[in-house]
């Protein structure tokens, strides 16, 4: 037990140059689950602010023993904006359809807040998190959030109780594996891959409306770890060479569509399951080898998850129709072939609860997380569009968008 004189935190930005190592030791004892027990170990490659650095503002801050310079705690953070509500546009020609234009505010997100075990409950957690709303409400941020899972008694309690968030939002992760064979995409669907400004004017015109879509879906689209945004249409309506641009097609659209973008989370970190018995690895590779052998018999092989394995995040998940499950169904097995080629083990979506185009993505029941809990905080009132009022008591919709920059 330590003296209370030694237990002074001092909550500092994070320096690359000198805190890597001693970052890198938190969250590798904070990875020790129960024995005998499944975990998923995360490797941040070397670089502590991954999951962050996409983003338009972001900051890193650690929490430090005073007396020996230990690294104790950790939390990341950035801030952007995006979409909370949409209202109709007050356009006054009179010929003019009425149509719903999104309401945007500045939003903060706070993730990978880690404290090491041996110095838990001594309100370090609670004091990283409010030196970063700090951070947030110096600059501008109107609604902070965070997501976590429902049973994590630690982090709902300390963000409900002590920090004064409420439970807002439980969306769903769909995760399926890459199998060792490809899988076919319909032949009655053609999928065409838009250009990066024909993906962000579709995006903009169809989705810009949906809670979460980042305004800055342009430089989504636009980073290197942006692998394409692809569209699923009936064969014979338009051909990769015969695509008139996504003005005209959404003028006149197929009667069923869809779009999906695909992100390689495979270079920002490496996942691992830790903890698997030799009985359980021994039977994923076994279903493996058959895979590899006969591919003709589709064999539901389970990748190798038990070494470091990377995965791609497919985001953007949209469509139109009553096929639309279909055609995002076949932008799924493309999504697979993809991630097959890139030497990912698994493909991964996140979805509101109540997402229609659900029913279209193929995933593994055991892989997916069903409640993926989404806590939110006003941070401060006389900001947005006050006509939209408190983003934080609003009824979800039936889809959201959710930023890859930050999976
Ligand atoms: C969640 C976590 C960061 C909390 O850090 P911490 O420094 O122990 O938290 P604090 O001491 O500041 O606790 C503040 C409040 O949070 C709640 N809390 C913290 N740990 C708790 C626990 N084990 N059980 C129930 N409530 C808990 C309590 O309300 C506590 O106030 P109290 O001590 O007055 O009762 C830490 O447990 C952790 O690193 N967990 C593993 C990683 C993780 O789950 N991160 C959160 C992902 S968003």
């Amino acid at each position: 037990m330590m003296g209370d004189e030694e237990c002074v935190i001092v909550v500092r930005e994070f320096d690359p140059s000198k805190d890597v190592t001693g970052v890198e030791q938190v969250e590798k004892r904070c990875e020790v689950g129960p024995s005998r027990k499944l975990s998923l170990f995360t490797d941040l490659l070397g670089d502590p602010i991954c999951r962050v650095r996409h983003s338009p503002a972001f900051l890193m801050l650690v929490a430090e023993l005073s007396s020996t310079k230990e690294i104790v705690g950790m939390i990341r953070g950035c801030i952007k904006t995006v979409t909370c509500a949409k209202k109709l546009s007050r356009n006054t020609k009179s010929n003019d359809p009425i149509k719903p234009l999104p309401v945007y505010t500045k939003l903060a997100y706070i993730l990978g807040l880690r404290v090491s075990p041996s110095h838990r409950r001594m309100g370090i957690g609670l004091k990283l998190v409010l030196r970063m709303e700090q951070w947030f409400t110096q600059n501008g941020a109107e609604y902070s959030y965070l997501a976590t899972e429902n049973d994590n008694q630690a982090s709902v309690n300390l963000f409900t109780d002590k920090c004064g968030y409420s439970k807002f939002r439980t969306p769903t992760i769909l995760v399926n594996p890459v199998f060792a064979h490809r899988l076919t995409v319909s032949n009655r669907v053609t999928l065409i891959k838009l250009s990066v400004s024909d993906a962000e004017s579709l995006y903009r015109r169809r989705f810009s409306t949906v809670e979460f879509f980042p305004r800055d879906i342009d430089s989504v689209l636009k980073n290197r770890l942006n692998l394409g945004t692809f569209l699923a249409v009936p064969r014979g309506f338009y051909t990769q060479e015969s695509w008139p641009g996504s003005d005209k097609f959404l003028s006149d659209p197929p009667e069923s569509w869809a779009v999906l973008s695909v992100w390689n989370c495979k270079d920002v970190f490496r996942l691992e399951v830790r903890g698997a018995s030799r009985i359980k690895k021994t039977l994923a590779r076994t279903t493996r080898v058959a895979d590899k052998l006969l591919p003709f018999f589709r064999v539901p092989s389970i990748p190798d998850v038990f070494r470091p394995f990377g995965l791609h995040f497919m985001y953007g998940l949209g469509g139109e129709g009553p096929s639309a499950a279909k055609f995002v169904k076949a932008l799924c097995a493309h999504a697979h072939n993809l991630a097959k080629d890139g030497e990912c083990s698994v493909v991964a979506i996140e979805v509101a609860s109540c997402e229609p185009l659900k029913n279209g993505v193929p995933h593994w029941k055991r892989l997916s997380c069903d409640e993926d809990l989404w806590c939110i905080k006003r941070l401060g009132e006389d900001y947005s569009d006050g006509s939209v009022g408190d983003w934080t008591k609003s009824p979800p919709g039936l889809s959201i968008f959710v930023d890859p920059r930050e999976f």
